[in-house]
């Protein structure tokens, strides 16, 4: 394996795509190959690191000094500066408003400092349509635990005792859900990741998924696992191309490494992944209607019971989680 004094980060989520992160990631490549850099230095591009106003964002690791709102003419100087001359460049740094100094780290930001990453534990960290990024900080192994070490009813009393619950007001635990789609009878029966956000200024699906997809795969699966589910939907607004694109390149990857299709990991386990895309009605965040949408029927809710967890998808049992907006995660 190839190794480089530095790795520059740039951000291609959403948020930087639309302000020509491509473009600076281009003008990278370009000044660190005219300046004979191109084998110290590898350019790689990540998923949002959650400050999208800054953006275009490059983070230069290993010290991860953070640049903000670059354009393709800062480049020559910053690789001047920064890799030539070591000296960091503080006019591409964050100054926050109303103070004089700049903050070089994205960690020593004040909202960032505070926080601990779980969901997005590898974001902006890695680049999501690398399975061996994932999988170099640790990605499968809690599958690979799940399907060889783990009986399907041990994962559920680990969910259970986690204490992971819905919030998205009956706090629902999630390891109940499971276990009540696993004693569900039925021949077949499906799991769901809910990844259509309708509410309007609400990107937390996109964002995990632009960021770190395999996280959202590896969950599922093991969701499937313990369900006894065959078969999986990814049900993901089609108004986010970058997400749709992200976890299809995973599903690929995954399938091609035996963690997608027939006996993973040598288990035993079948588990097949589809991706839904949602045309972007409100209504279809709700079970009933996702479900009518995936079955192409109108996205319109019915009533309850009987709950998809009994009849879903097709009248069979169907687990569904949301992926992100701090719900059944
Ligand atoms: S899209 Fe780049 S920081 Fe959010």
């Amino acid at each position: 394996m190839k190794h480089y004094r530095a790795h520059l980060l740039v951000c291609a989520g959403t948020g930087c795509v639309s302000n020509h992160s491509f473009k600076v990631k281009e003008a990278l490549q370009n000044e660190l190959k005219k300046r004979g850099l191109d084998q110290e230095i590898q350019v790689v591009t990540t998923g949002c690191s959650g400050f999208c106003e800054r953006g275009p964002i490059v983070i230069v690791q290993p010290e991860g000094i953070f640049y903000q709102k670059l354009k393709e003419e800062d480049v020559p100087y910053l690789i001047e500066e920064h890799f030539i001359k070591g000296r960091p460049v503080k006019k591409f740094m964050y100054l926050p408003s109303e103070e004089k100094t700049t903050v070089p780290l994205l960690s020593d930001i004040e909202f960032f400092k505070h926080q601990r990453l779980i969901v997005l534990k590898n974001r902006g960290r890695i680049d999501p349509e690398d399975i061996n990024q994932y999988i170099a900080l640790g990605g499968y192994e809690a599958l690979a635990k799940a399907l060889t070490q783990m009986t399907p009813e041990q994962i559920i009393k680990e969910i259970k005792t986690s204490g992971l619950r819905g919030r998205g007001g009956a706090g629902f635990t999630t390891g109940l859900k499971w276990e009540l789609c696993r004693n569900s009878k039925g021949d077949e029966k499906y799991i769901i990741c809910n990844a259509d956000e309708g509410d309007p200024g609400a990107f937390m699906d996109r964002s995990v998924l632009e960021s770190d997809p395999h996280a959202v795969l590896e969950g599922m699966i093991i969701g499937a696992y313990a369900m006894g589910a065959n078969t999986g939907f990814m049900y993901v607004r089609d108004e986010y191309p970058l997400a749709v694109k992200e976890i299809n390149i995973a599903i690929k990857q995954a399938e091609a490494y035996g963690l997608l299709g027939d006996d993973i990991l040598g288990s035993g386990f079948n588990f097949k992944l589809k991706v839904s895309r949602g045309a972007g009605a409100f209504v279809c965040g709700e079970e009933t209607a996702l479900i009518a949408s995936i079955e192409g029927r109108m996205g319109e809710p019915r009533q309850r019971p009987p709950f998809p967890i009994q009849r879903g998808l097709w009248g069979k049992p169907t687990n569904k989680n949301f992926l992100a907006r701090g719900k059944d995660q």
